[in-house]
């Protein structure tokens, strides 16, 4: 893994190889092409001071795509990875209060609760989260199977976001099951910027969304995303895949400032703002 973007600026000093995440001086060490240790990858990847302390919601995307534009291969993401998104993927995990997903990507990419992992333990404990992040899933039918372990044993209590209107018998289901329904819409479904407002209202201000493309979609339109991590695959594959982002197309398209950029074996992640 190496950094291509900020710019190295100034000659490598011992420390500075030390700390990708640590400005200028650290970018050149890690501009040099070897495995970044987790706590490297946690450093560069770190939320915003405002989110971290917990003063303002933060809603960060992680998602993959090839040169192309597909988001999933015979319906899933996993073909488009690789070792070192993995990494990251469990980094953005071990950063984040919650991840949030849509109903669609949690059925089809059979999620499990998150995982507390040793190594993020101490960092977790420090900044006053519990041992995994929650997952949220976003659902308006609530056609989901509640006897898995997403929702019977997580480490941290599974959500489920939806409307008001949701059907009682399946929230009633969601509940038994566990998980604690949050209620963030009118109608049936979610309201994308009230979502994150009562996440934000339960103590969750480091929000990370893994996707899928429809829930993506309205976290764009709706104007609260703040930052995508894109690892851009290198590879083609053609066919009528989603793109990372659907749904009806925004006014004006939504510009975003480059914040980083890391390579590792042909695979770009890049990490990208809303200035
Ligand atoms: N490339 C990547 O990084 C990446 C990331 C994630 C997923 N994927 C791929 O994307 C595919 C799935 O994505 P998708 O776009 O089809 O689906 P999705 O966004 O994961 O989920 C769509 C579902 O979420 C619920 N939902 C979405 N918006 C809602 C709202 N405003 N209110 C209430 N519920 C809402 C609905 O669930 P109900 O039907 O239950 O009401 C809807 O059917 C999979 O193939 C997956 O592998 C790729």
């Amino acid at each position: 893994m190496r950094r291509l973007f900020p710019v190295p600026d100034q000659p490598a000093s011992p420390a500075s190889t030390e700390e990708p995440g640590a400005g200028a001086a650290g970018a050149t060490g890690a501009s040099r092409d070897r495995e970044w240790s987790l706590a490297e990858l946690a450093a560069a990847y770190a939320y915003p001071e405002d989110a971290h302390a917990g003063r303002v919601p933060w809603l960060r995307a992680n998602m993959v795509s090839t040169l192309d534009g597909a988001a999933q291969h015979d319906g899933r993401s996993q073909p488009l990875s690789c070792a070192a998104d993995m990494r990251i993927f469990g980094t953005l995990r071990a950063l984040a209060d919650v991840v949030v997903v849509g109903a669609e990507t949690a059925r089809r990419e059979e999620y499990r609760p998150a995982r507390a992992r040793r190594e993020f333990a101490a960092a977790r404990a420090a900044a006053g989260q519990g041992p995994a992040p929650a997952i949220a899933v976003v659902s308006a039918g609530l056609d989901l199977d509640f006897s898995l372990p997403l929702f019977t044993s997580p480490a941290v209590r599974t959500l489920v976001l939806t409307g008001a209107a949701a059907p009682a018998g399946r929230v009633a289901a969601a509940e038994r099951a566990g998980a604690a329904v949050v209620v963030a819409g009118d109608g049936g479904g979610v309201d994308p910027a009230r979502a994150v407002r009562a996440l934000a209202g339960l103590g969750h201000t480091r929000l990370l969304t893994e996707g899928g493309p429809r829930l993506l979609g309205q976290f764009v339109a709706a104007g609260v995303l703040d930052e995508l991590c894109l690892t851009l695959a290198p590879m083609l594959t053609a066919g009528d895949a989603q793109r990372i982002a659907g749904g009806p197309s925004v006014e004006v398209p939504r510009r975003f400032a480059l914040a980083s950029l890391l390579e590792e074996d042909g695979f770009l992640f890049s990490r990208y703002r809303r200035p």
